[in-house]
C-alpha cells in the first residue's frame, strides 16, 4: 500500500525568533512510518520539525507550518491508499507575523491568533476510497471527544490518548491508547512502547481494509 503519515509538531512564528508550537516529539508518527516499512508499504513521511532520524526506507518530506503540512499532505494525497494523521498540528497561528524580532516593551504583550488549516477537514472532501487514521489527543473525556472527531473529520479509525496520563502521549517512549472505528468496533490498548504500538496498529488498519 502508499501510505502517508505525519508526525511531529508545527511551528507557526510571530517574528523571525518566536514561535507557538507544542509538545510533540514526532516519535509516535516516526513509530508509525517505521512499522508501515517493516510490513512492506510504501510510505511518505511528512514531519514537522523534530529531532528524529529519518526511518530508514521512508520518504521524508520536512515542514515547518501548518500550510506548509496541508501543502504538502495535498501533494501527496492522490498517489496515497491510507493516510495516518499523528502530527500534533497547530490549531492557532499570530495574525500577524512582524518581519523582524518584536522588541522588549513593557511587562506584558497580546498576541492575536487566528484558527490554523485543519488538515483533515480540508482532505476530507477528498477521501474517496482511502482510508483515513487520525489521532485525538485528550486530556478529559477521551472516549467522547475522539468519537466526535472521527464523526466530524469523516474518518475511518482514530487512535486517542489522554496526554495527562503519565506515560502515554507527547515524549514518551511509551503510549496508552483507545482505537475507535467508524463500524463501532473500540480497542481499548495497554500502556506498551510506541514501537509495539506502531506495529499493532499498522496490523489493524491492514485488518480494516480487507
Ligand atoms: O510526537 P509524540 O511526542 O510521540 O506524541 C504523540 C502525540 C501525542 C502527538 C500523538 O499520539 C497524537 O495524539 N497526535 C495527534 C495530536 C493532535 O493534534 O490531536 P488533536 O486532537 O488536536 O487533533 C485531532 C486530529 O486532527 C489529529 O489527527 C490531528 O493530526 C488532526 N489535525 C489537528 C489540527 C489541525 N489543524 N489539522 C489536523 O488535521
Amino acid at each position: 500500500m502508499k501510505v502517508l503519515v505525519t508526525a511531529g509538531p508545527t511551528r507557526e512564528f510571530l517574528d523571525p525568533v518566536r514561535y507557538i508550537s507544542n509538545r510533540s516529539s514526532g516519535k509516535m508518527g516516526y513509530a508509525i512510518a517505521s512499522a508501515f516499512v517493516r510490513a512492506g508499504h510504501d510510505v511518505t513521511l511528512v514531519s514537522g520539525p523534530v529531532c528524529l532520524p529519518a526511518p530508514e526506507g521512508a520518504k521524508v518530506e520536512r515542514v515547518i507550518s501548518a500550510a506548509d503540512m496541508l501543502a504538502s499532505v495535498r501533494s501527496h494525497l492522490e498517489e496515497c491508499e491510507v493516510v495516518v494523521m499523528s502530527a500534533a498540528v497547530a490549531d492557532w497561528r499570530p495574525r500577524v507575523v512582524a518581519d523582524e524580532k518584536i522588541k522588549k516593551h513593557g511587562g506584558s504583550m497580546v498576541l492575536e491568533m487566528e484558527a490554523t488549516e485543519d488538515i483533515l477537514m480540508s482532505i476530507k472532501p477528498l477521501k474517496g476510497t482511502r482510508t483515513f487514521v487520525g489521532f485525538a489527543a485528550e486530556t478529559g473525556a477521551v472516549g467522547l471527544e475522539a468519537k466526535r472527531k472521527l464523526t466530524a473529520k469523516g474518518l475511518d479509525m482514530i487512535v486517542a490518548n489522554d496526554v495527562l496520563e503519565p506515560g502515554a502521549g507527547f515524549e514518551y517512549d511509551t503510549n496508552k491508547v483507545i482505537v475507535f472505528d467508524r463500524k463501532g468496533n473500540r480497542t481499548d490498548l495497554p500502556m506498551m512502547t510506541k514501537v509495539d504500538l506502531a506495529t499493532k496498529l499498522v496490523k489493524m488498519i491492514e485488518a480494516f481494509r480487507l
